[in-house]
Formats: structure tokens, sequence, C-alpha cells
């Protein structure tokens, strides 16, 4: 399903500020030879990421999915001088092309790459976020929510992508892969949580922007 008009997006990519050249050529390098390219987040919604950072200036980040870390160097771009990003994924063979990224992006030092199950590696950093971005596994959403809430500092933000999943959210449920139930499951409980403010970007593939009251 097309959720945006080719034409709509054109229009928005030609009015949003160009991608870096470290961005131009990772975004290009991702669509020649790594598998599943439609994965990253690409120019107008890692545009969108730097400014949400740039606007929060966080000390700390928090991402879940990785890929070729292409989100990773957007949401770095606001960082605070001491700020640190730590990003996860679970497939170790995209860890030497993101950390060559990372280098020459200039986030050696403020981009922290870990390997492995996020669920897992996020138990372990003793940390507390100003901004979370989820894009892993998207059947991991509402664990991840729970997980990370209580390491989201009062006031932080989280966004969580791809909530429209190509649009199969807006079909009927027999209709619906797993993926796309477990998205409106995640918005589902995010709606009713009381501690969080929320509102549905209709950005690319849907992202998710809440705050933690
Ligand atoms: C949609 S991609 C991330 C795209 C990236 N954030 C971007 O915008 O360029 C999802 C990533 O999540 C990773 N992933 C899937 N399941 C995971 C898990 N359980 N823990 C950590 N990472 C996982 C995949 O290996 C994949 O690289």
């Amino acid at each position: 399903m097309e959720l945006i008009p080719a034409a709509v997006e054109a229009f928005s990519e030609k009015y949003t500020s160009k991608e870096s050249d470290v961005l131009y050529k990772l975004n290009r390098e991702t669509h020649l030879k790594v598998e599943l390219p439609h994965m990253l987040s690409g120019h107008v919604q890692g545009q969108f990421l730097s400014m949400v950072s740039h606007m929060v200036r966080p000390r700390r980040i928090l991402e879940l999915g990785t890929y070729t870390g292409y989100s990773a160097i957007c949401l770095a771009a606001g960082l605070t001088p001491d700020g640190l990003l730590h990003t996860i994924d679970i497939n170790e063979e995209l860890e030497t092309r993101c950390l060559e990224y990372f280098r020459e992006a200039g986030y050696a030092d403020k981009i922290k790459m870990h390997i492995g199950k996020a669920a897992d590696i996020v138990a372990q950093l003793d940390e507390e976020y100003d901004l979370v971005f989820i894009d892993a596994d998207k059947a991991g959403y509402v664990n991840y929510y729970d997980l990370v809430w209580e390491k989201l500092r009062p006031g932080g933000f989280m966004l969580a992508d791809n909530v429209l999943y190509h649009g199969q959210v807006l079909l009927p449920e027999s209709e619906q892969g797993g993926q796309a139930k477990a998205m409106i499951r995640f918005c589902e409980k995010v709606l009713a949580d009381d501690r969080a403010e929320q509102m549905l970007l209709t950005i690319r593939d849907g992202l998710l922007l809440i705050r933690k009251k």
C-alpha cells in the first residue's frame, strides 16, 4: 500500500535539508550491498530524527535496531558535548560497516554499538535516557516499551518506527500479518498508558512519538 503519494514524498525530499556526504554514501552503499535496504530510515525520516535530537539536546540516547547505522548517525547529531548514544543490533555482520561509518561521521566516541538481543543488552545498561528510538523486531515493541520506560527520564521522549507497517494496520484483522498486529498491540498499550502522552506521525512508515509525563 502506498502510504504517501510519490509526488508528496518527492516534494518533501526537495524541501528537506540535503543528506550529508556520509549519510548519502551510507544510504547508497546499503542499497547496493546490504540485504533489506528498505529498513534504513532514509533522507526525510533521518532529518526528522536529527531535528528531534537537536531539540531535545540529549545526554543519553538509546537505539534498538542499528541496521547499517543511518538513524544512529542522525540521532547523534544533537547530543550534548558529554553525550553518548547506545545502539543495539542482534546481527553481528553489521558491526564492521557501522563502526567505519560512525568514525567517518565523526562519532567514533559518541556512538557505542552493542551486539546482542535488545532485551538482554537494555537490561545490562545502567543509564537514564533522554531519548529512545525503538526500531528492532516488531514483536518485541511491547516488551521494549516496558523495559525502557523505567530508564527514560521524566519528560524524556521515545520514538517507535513502522507503526503503520506498510499500511497493513489499516486492513481488516483477518488480512493483517503478525507484525502489523504487533504494531496495533503496541499502539493500544501506549494509548492506554496514563503516564504517557503520544502522537502518531505519518512520516514514512509511521512514527509514534511518546513523551513520559
Ligand atoms: C528496521 S532495522 C533498523 C533500521 C535503523 N534503525 C535505521 O533507521 O537505519 C531493524 C534492525 O533490528 C535488528 N534486530 C532484529 N531483532 C532484534 C533483536 N531482538 N535485538 C536487537 N536487534 C534486533 C535487525 O538485525 C535490524 O538490523
